[in-house]
């Protein structure tokens, strides 16, 4: 049997040295080494050998089998380097191709239009408020002197959820829960956000759009503040040249209330096709906060007033960049989207 040992040993280390990929040598030590293999048939043999022979043949075939084991590693790690070796030689890279171009991502030109009027607001010491979307209809309407069957309803259609509760028509809401929070102390805020109506999509229409409303009260707030205010305003979106105007309007949560026009920044003011020939461009709606809603959040209107506006994202990025469809801000149209690449820093 020792002699048998010593031939098989022989007989691997031959194999061993003669396997030339990790495959072979793999099979080798299975052929050898493995359950099946001649090492194992001899274990299994060692019963029929007298018991004093057993541990020495034991012993001897351990030992054979641990150095073969070692002598099969150290092929391997041998037989490994050379595959790597190998494969570097033959590939071989082109470093005269070009390169695969890398898509920069930038901000949506609505983003862009509402991080330019935050940043003006917060320039003037102004705080940023945000308000639920989906809101009850006591902020949306009642708190900003609409009640219940107020025919200023109507100017803004609403998607109801219950009876009480309903997706926020406008940014207003806003202004009724801050004043609330802020029990009597002054306020100077803005609150950008998403609002809704039931408006049938079209170029100039979307059931869903962008506002940034801004509300300041406090003792002493005058119409010329607002006035001033909104005049900055249009300057900083549309250049310094810019007039504005003041038209009488009608919202039922201030008093009295105002359209703002800025000066046509196309033809400055001679009439073309953005102004509609009118030489001015209507932006957004203001007024001095009513009483009424001062009241309902808990202020004097003796000692406190204020001014709101609001006005449609959407609307400025259209004049600013001479988008003429509402729609192509929502459809993620990466040919649209990828005009409006930063070229400021
Ligand atoms: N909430 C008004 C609208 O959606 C805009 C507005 C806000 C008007 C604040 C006056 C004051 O049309």
């Amino acid at each position: 049997m020792k002699e048998q040992l010593h031939e098989l040993k022989e007989q691997v280390m031959l194999k061993i040295k003669e396997s030339n990929t990790v495959k072979e040598l793999n099979d080798v030590r299975v052929a050898y080494l493995g359950k099946k293999g001649p090492i194992t048939d001899l274990l299994k043999g060692m019963g029929k050998l007298p018991a004093e022979e057993r541990p020495k043949m034991g012993a001897l075939v351990n030992e054979i089998r641990e150095s073969v084991t070692e002598i099969l590693e150290e092929r391997k790690v041998l037989l490994e380097q050379q595959a790597i070796q190998e494969q570097l030689e033959n590939e071989s890279i082109d470093v005269t191709l070009p390169g695969r171009p890398v898509e920069l991502g930038n901000h949506h030109p609505l983003t862009r239009v509402v991080e330019e009027i935050e940043d003006f607001f917060i320039s003037m010491g102004y705080e940023i408020a945000e308000g639920p979307e989906v809101e009850k209809d006591y902020y949306n309407f009642e708190a900003l002197n609409l009640p219940k069957g107020h025919p200023a309803r109507d100017m803004q259609d609403s998607f109801y959820i219950t009876e009480d509760i309903l997706l926020r028509t406008h940014t207003s809401p806003v202004q009724a829960r801050t004043m609330e929070a802020k029990d009597g102390a002054a306020i100077k805020i803005i609150c950008p956000g998403k609002v809704y109506r039931r408006d049938s999509d079209d170029a100039t229409h979307s059931h869903q759009f962008t506002q940034i409303e801004g509300l300041v009260v406090g003792e002493n707030i005058r119409m010329s503040d607002l006035k001033g205010t909104l005049d900055l305003l249009a300057k900083k979106l549309f250049g310094a040249e810019r007039e504005i105007r003041l038209r009488p309007s009608f919202f039922p949560f201030t008093e009295p209330s105002v359209e703002m026009d800025i000066s046509c920044f196309k033809c400055g003011g001679s009439g073309c096709n953005v102004c509609k020939r009118t030489g001015w461009i209507e932006i957004l709606g203001a007024g001095m906060v009513h009483p009424n809603v001062l009241e309902m959040a808990g202020y004097n209107p003796e000692e406190v007033t204020g001014f709101a506006f609001g006005m449609g994202p959407e609307r400025i990025a259209m004049l600013k960049y001479g988008v003429e469809d509402i729609r192509h801000f929502y459809t993620n149209d990466i040919r649209f989207i990828s005009q409006f690449h930063r070229t400021e820093a």
